[in-house]
């Protein structure tokens, strides 16, 4: 009698577990970012709607193929892998082992999680929340040190990539460095 007893509560104790955990592993698995993402609150020229679906689904890279994820989120990889295109050499976290694609986003909750840009660079003056300080590095020409603040960073990987597809492609109309409001665009007031 004792052994049934002790069956039905870990049956209904399996039950439970399972109905708490389930929503939550589905819900991992073939997760996705957010499709639309806006940046820039503090940016006095406006925030910028950035439509991360069509820059990692539309053919938008240089050399007119997708995107890589790490194009952009160029700490989601090992610091080797990073270090292969100086003046990149971080991963995050620094002893990962992985690298940060569609699929691995959508199939493997345990991947390290995908990190903020602003977490490193940070605005102006400020102290970025996982860096002792603001990113700094030295152009090809030079011995000058660039602080990759919000601005420098952003505008180096998000408007460098447009000038350069500018130069290259003649379908193609993106919001080169000096189009600043074709980005940053004001609330209605
Ligand atoms: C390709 C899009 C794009 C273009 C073009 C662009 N910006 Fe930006 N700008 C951004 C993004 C993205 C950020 C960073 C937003 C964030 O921190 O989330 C930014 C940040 C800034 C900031 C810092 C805002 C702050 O946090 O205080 C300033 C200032 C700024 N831009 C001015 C300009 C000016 C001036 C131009 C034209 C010469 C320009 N931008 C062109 C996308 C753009
Ligand atoms: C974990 C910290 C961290 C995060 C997150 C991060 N960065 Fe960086 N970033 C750095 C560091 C550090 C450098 C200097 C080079 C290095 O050490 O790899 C750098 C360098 C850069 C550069 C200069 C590279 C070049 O070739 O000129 C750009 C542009 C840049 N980051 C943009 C971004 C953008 C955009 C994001 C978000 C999509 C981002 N970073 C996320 C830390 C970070
Ligand atoms: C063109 C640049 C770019 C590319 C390519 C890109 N991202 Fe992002 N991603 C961003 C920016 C900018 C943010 C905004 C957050 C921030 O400030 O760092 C972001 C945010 C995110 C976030 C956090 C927000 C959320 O929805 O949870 C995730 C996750 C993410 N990206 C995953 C990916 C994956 C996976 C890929 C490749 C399939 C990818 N990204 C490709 C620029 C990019
Ligand atoms: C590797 C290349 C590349 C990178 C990096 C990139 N873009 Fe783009 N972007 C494009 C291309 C290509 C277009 C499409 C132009 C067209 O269809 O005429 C585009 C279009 C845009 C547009 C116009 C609206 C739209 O989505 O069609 C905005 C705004 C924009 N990008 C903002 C950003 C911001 C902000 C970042 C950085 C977080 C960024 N882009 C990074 C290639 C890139």
């Amino acid at each position: 009698m004792k052994f049934f007893t002790l069956l039905a509560l870990f049956v209904v104790s399996i039950l439970l577990v399972s109905s708490t955990l389930g929503p939550e592993t589905s819900a991992q698995n073939g997760r996705k970012p957010q499709d639309m993402i806006v940046l820039g609150p503090e940016a006095k020229l406006g925030t910028i709607k950035f439509s991360h679906l069509d820059h990692t689904t539309k053919n938008r890279s240089i050399e007119g193929a997708q995107i890589a994820c790490i194009e952009c989120h160029h700490t989601a990889q090992p610091s080797s892998e990073a270090a292969k295109h100086p003046p990149l050499k971080t991963g995050w976290p620094a002893d990962r082992t992985t690298t940060l694609t569609a699929d691995q986003f959508e199939k493997d909750p345990a991947a390290p999680a995908v990190v903020a840009c602003r977490d490193c660079h940070a605005r102006a003056d400020t102290k970025p929340k996982l860096l002792p300080e603001l990113p700094q590095i030295k152009l090809e020409v030079g011995t000058e040190l660039v602080t990759l603040n919000n601005q420098q960073a952003f505008h180096r990987n998000c408007a460098g990539c447009h000038d350069e597809i500018m130069k290259t492609s003649k379908d193609l109309n993106p919001p080169t460095s000096k189009k600043c409001t074709a980005c940053h665009k004001r609330a209605a007031a």
